[in-house]
C-alpha cells in the first residue's frame, strides 16, 4: 500500500499522491455541495433585523460555492478521477444566530481542507490545481470574515 511502483521511482510516488488529491477533492467537493444547500436554506430564511444584509450575502456565498464546486469538479475529471455525487449531510437549524454558526464552521472546516489540498497539489507538481485552490481558498476566507462580522466575532 506504499503507492510506489517496484523501482519505487518518481512516477510511482507521484502517482500515488495524484489518487491521495482525488480523494481529497472529492470530500471537498462533498462540503462544496453542501454549502450551497445551506447558504440557500439559511439565506431564505434567515430572520432579524440585526442580521441586516447578511441574507444578501450568504445568497452570494451560495453562488461561490456552486462555482466552486464546478470547479473543483472539472480538476478531479482532468486528473482522471470521478467527481461523486454525494454531499456532505447539510445541517440545519430553526435560529438565525446558530444558522449562522454552522456556516462558520463549515467554511473553517473548508478552508483547513484546501490548505491541506494545495499542500499536496505543490507536492505533487501539480501547480495549475494549486493556482485554482488559491483563488477558491480566498474566497472563503472572505465568507469566514462576513459570517464573523455578522455574528459580531470581529
Ligand atoms: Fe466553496
Ligand atoms: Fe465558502
Amino acid at each position: 500500500m506504499s503507492g510506489l511502483s517496484e523501482s519505487g521511482d518518481a512516477e510511482g510516488l507521484s502517482s500515488s499522491i495524484k489518487g491521495e488529491i482525488i480523494r481529497g477533492l472529492n470530500e471537498d467537493l462533498a462540503r462544496e455541495y453542501k454549502a450551497i444547500i445551506q447558504y440557500v436554506v439559511f439565506s431564505s430564511s434567515l430572520k432579524g433585523a440585526e442580521y441586516g444584509n447578511i441574507a444578501e450575502q450568504l445568497e452570494k456565498h451560495a453562488s461561490d460555492e456552486l462555482d466552486h464546486a464546478l470547479k473543483i469538479a472539472k480538476q478531479i475529471d482532468y486528473l482522471g478521477g470521478t467527481p461523486t455525487t454525494k454531499g456532505k449531510e447539510a445541517e440545519n437549524s430553526e435560529n438565525s444566530k446558530e444558522m449562522l454558526e454552522i456556516d462558520l464552521r463549515a467554511e473553517q472546516e473548508t478552508i483547513k481542507n484546501y490548505r491541506e489540498r494545495i499542500r499536496q497539489a505543490e507536492q505533487a507538481g501539480e501547480y495549475a490545481l494549486s493556482e485554482i485552490l488559491r483563488g477558491i481558498i480566498a474566497q472563503e476566507q472572505d465568507h469566514e470574515i462576513d459570517l464573523k462580522d455578522a455574528l459580531g466575532l470581529r
